[in-house]
């Protein structure tokens, strides 16, 4: 039989969603960045909506079109998603972080495009906050989800990252596994918590969505 949801299941709820990969730039046409789309944090703020949550996306550069019913606010670097989310935090319900955020940024941003020249170039880079750690440290009640991209050691490098920020769920995704992660519009992840690791199939990016807000509604009701 068809499952048929209670609509609207995320009445009154304030989710705010983290997508796309951020940029640090290097000079005026030249910046770090990673292979995120924000497929997936654009699907997870989509489903909440329709589910009837007051939903924010902090968005990083993509190419994709705006979900419907979403608040949107844009922004490039780390310090700038940094300084963003922050703003809004406290207001929050729950707060997911689908985002690939820069771990580092240059340490200058020169002005005037860098000029090559005839001998090799190095670049400083330096330490970008990390964001989900420093939400995990202001908690309070709300529900925090991150997601770790890992190419090894998936379980154990995932549960690590939920205990030491300090937060209730984590979507883990193997990167080297097949049809999944960045760019693919399907994903196989495991949902992990203190007590519990759910492996979920390969499937499209929006059950993935609907299957880790039926996990965080969990977490909202108390069960
Ligand atoms: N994250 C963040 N701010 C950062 C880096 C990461 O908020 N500066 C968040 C990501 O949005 C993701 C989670 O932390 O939800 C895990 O990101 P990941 O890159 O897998 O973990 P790191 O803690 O950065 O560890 P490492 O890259 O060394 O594996
Ligand atoms: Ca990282």
């Amino acid at each position: 039989a068809k499952q048929i949801r209670l609509e609207e299941d995320l009445a009154d709820k304030k989710i705010l969603v983290t997508a796309g990969g951020t940029q640090e730039p290097l000079d005026p046409v030249r910046y770090i960045g990673n292979y995120s789309t924000g497929k997936m944090g654009y699907k997870i703020a989509s489903e909440a909506a329709k589910r009837g949550a007051e939903v924010t996306l902090v968005t990083a550069p993509t190419s994709l079109d705006a979900p419907q019913n979403v608040e949107i606010i844009k922004v490039q670097t780390a310090q700038e998603m940094y300084q963003a989310v922050m703003k809004e935090e406290d207001s929050q319900d729950v707060i997911i972080k689908a985002a690939a955020v820069a771990d580092y940024r240059p340490e200058v941003r020169e002005s005037n495009k860098i000029k090559k020249s005839d001998s090799n170039l190095t670049l400083k880079l330096e330490r970008n906050p990390d964001i989900l750690a420093e939400l995990g440290k202001v908690k309070g009640d709300k529900v925090l989800v991150g997601f770790a991209a890992e190419s090894e050691k998936l379980k154990a490098n995932a549960k690590e990252k939920l205990i030491k920020k300090n937060i209730d769920l984590i979507v883990a995704n193997d990167i080297t596994a097949k049809d999944a992660g960045f760019a693919s519009d399907t994903n196989q992840v495991i949902i992990i918590s203190e007590d519990e690791e759910v492996e979920l199939p390969n499937l499209s990016k929006r059950e993935v969505a609907t299957r880790l807000l039926d996990k965080v509604n969990q977490y909202l009701k108390g069960e």
